[in-house]
């Protein structure tokens, strides 16, 4: 009889991708009533970036899966499929993940988008992760890449959501190996009775036409959120999920040298620190820079906080997200 063999997953390789066109606080107050010291001080954000040309997502993403893939030492042909995490897909249909492949000349492998929002790479690396343990796969693309600034309102009707997000890619690449090392576990979460406090109606599908000059006029093709419940319910789960993944392994937070929290309002990763009694240098942060790019933010953070020497081998790293849905997740790496 044959002896199983037992697969850990773990990232071989991190990339990430930003547009050129810095966005200032003081830019966002030529349209709208705002201030660079209001946006400063109730989010953390000081600029963020916008695609300057009709780009999408898939696009966007491809200097990040380069970066990611010369990272881990691999070529294209060495993936065996692809996940495309994004909120804000280039097309209702066909998936980002299928656009990518084409471009960038990937086999004819499978390529899976998810719609999971802030929360998608923290899905995506559970989805990788049972591949590769189970041994179906030996290396996959997991991207988390968004353009949001064409959903935001840059209007004082709009200005709540329009000074937080911006655009960015990240990427990561999920491969195997039979070390003591990589994705210890994911835990996942939902809460669909919060639909609508951070959603995009518009297209829809129940409605004929899906996009009418109603529609329009109505301002239901931009994000819309109620941003006190969203803070409200992530400043809960974020420590609740981070306690879950440490419990589900034996670790305490003592353990823990690196959190990524996605990258929403610096008020909440504080919370979440001062819950946690997490020193400040534990706990990873670039929202100043790049505004929260929803299922970008983990991958782009991942991949910086690596670039600048902050994670090594052995290293305990815990990455957790919160979002529209709501969900949310947690997800810890033995480095
Ligand atoms: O990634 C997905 C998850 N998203 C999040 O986690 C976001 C969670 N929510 C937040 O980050 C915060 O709720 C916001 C940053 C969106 C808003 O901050 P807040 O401290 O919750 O402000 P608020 O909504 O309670 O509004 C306070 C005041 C209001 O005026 P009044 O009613 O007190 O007169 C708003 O109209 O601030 C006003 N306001 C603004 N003022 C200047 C709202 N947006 C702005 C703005 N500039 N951009």
């Amino acid at each position: 009889m044959s002896k199983k063999m037992n697969f850990n997953a773990y990232i071989s390789g991190t990339g990430f991708n930003i547009p050129e066109r810095v966005v200032t606080n003081d830019e966002l107050s030529n349209y709208m009533d705002t201030s660079h010291d209001w946006i400063v001080e109730r989010t953390g954000i000081e600029e963020r970036r916008y695609i300057d040309s009709e780009i999408g997502p898939s696009e966007l993403s491809i200097p990040a899966v380069q970066m990611a893939l010369k990272n881990a030492n691999l070529q294209v042909q060495d993936i065996d499929f692809i996940i495309f995490a994004t909120s804000t897909p280039d097309y209702y249909a066909p998936g980002s993940g299928c656009l990518l492949q084409n471009k960038m000349g990937f086999n004819n492998i499978g390529a899976l988008d998810i719609r999971v929002q802030c929360s998608g790479f923290i899905y995506g690396l559970s989805i990788a992760e049972q591949y590769i343990k189970n041994g179906t796969y030996e290396n996959i693309l997991l991207v988390g890449s968004e353009v949001q600034s064409t959903a935001m309102d840059l209007t004082n009707r709009g200005r709540d959501v329009s000074v937080i997000f911006g655009d960015g890619a990240g990427a990561a690449i999920i491969s195997k190996t039979t070390k003591d090392k990589g994705i210890l576990s994911s835990h996942l979460h939902s809460e669909g009775k919060y639909a609508k406090e951070l959603w995009l109606e518009t297209p829809s599908s129940k409605k004929n036409p899906r996009v009418s000059s109603d529609m329009l006029k109505e301002g239901s093709q931009f994000l819309k959120m109620n941003g006190r419940e969203v803070f409200k319910n992530a400043v809960k789960r974020f420590p609740e999920v981070i306690e879950e993944c440490l419990n589900a392994n034996d670790f305490n937070v003592n353990d823990i040298d690196l959190l990524i929290p996605h990258q929403a309002n610096i008020r909440i990763i504080q919370m979440i620190q001062k819950k946690l009694n997490l020193e400040t240098k534990k706990v990873y942060s670039n929202i100043q820079k790049y505004g929260n790019t929803t299922a970008a933010s983990i991958p782009i953070a991942l991949a910086e906080a690596y670039n600048d020497n902050l994670i090594k081998d052995n290293d305990l790293v815990v990455l957790a997200a919160f979002g529209s849905g709501f969900t949310w997740g947690s997800t810890i790496i033995k480095w």
